[in-house]
């Protein structure tokens, strides 16, 4: 995917619009049951999603490869299934509790991903830069 950023940053802008939203919402009613959840997407999605879109657009050739689809998917994936999973656990229904462990340790498993994606595409910066330039003078 070429344009990870992209989607990252698109993400990010909803995730924004529906975190606020619900803090609006939790004000409004003067009930913050989910507060939890509320931070969670402002945090998860708003905030993490909108960095890893600054990374990729930073650093390009992060983006080389299969592994920031994966990154990209799992973090998706596991965020879905993570916030409405929490929200179910919060309003009382612990039965979702292993749902929101697995999912949890998905949203891990993908910022571990990232993490290598970032180590492995800053750790010779310097050469690499100076070979970008090389090619476009
Ligand atoms: C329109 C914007 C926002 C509104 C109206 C809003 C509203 C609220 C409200 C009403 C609470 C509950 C307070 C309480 O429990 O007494 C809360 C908690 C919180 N908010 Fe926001 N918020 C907004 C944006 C954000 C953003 C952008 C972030 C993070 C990037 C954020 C992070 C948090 C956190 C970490 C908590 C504590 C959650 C907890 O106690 O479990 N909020 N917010």
């Amino acid at each position: 995917m070429k344009r990870v950023s992209d989607r990252f940053f698109q993400l990010a802008v909803l995730g924004a619009l529906v975190g606020m939203g619900l803090g609006v919402m939790m004000g409004k009613n003067e009930d913050f049951t989910l507060a939890p959840v509320h931070a969670h997407i402002n945090l998860l999605i708003w905030v993490s999603m909108f960095l890893y879109a600054l990374f990729y657009r930073a650093v390009p050739k992060a983006t080389a490869g299969v592994l920031p689809v994966i990154h990209f998917g799992l973090n998706v994936l596991s965020i879905l299934v993570l916030l409405p999973a929490l929200a179910m656990m919060l309003l009382g229904d612990k039965s979702v509790a292993p749902i929101v462990g697995v999912a949890s340790i998905g949203v891990w498993t993908s910022m571990l991903l990232f993490a290598f994606i970032v180590i492995k595409s800053t750790w010779k910066a310097e050469g690499a830069d100076a070979a970008e330039t090389r090619k476009a003078a």
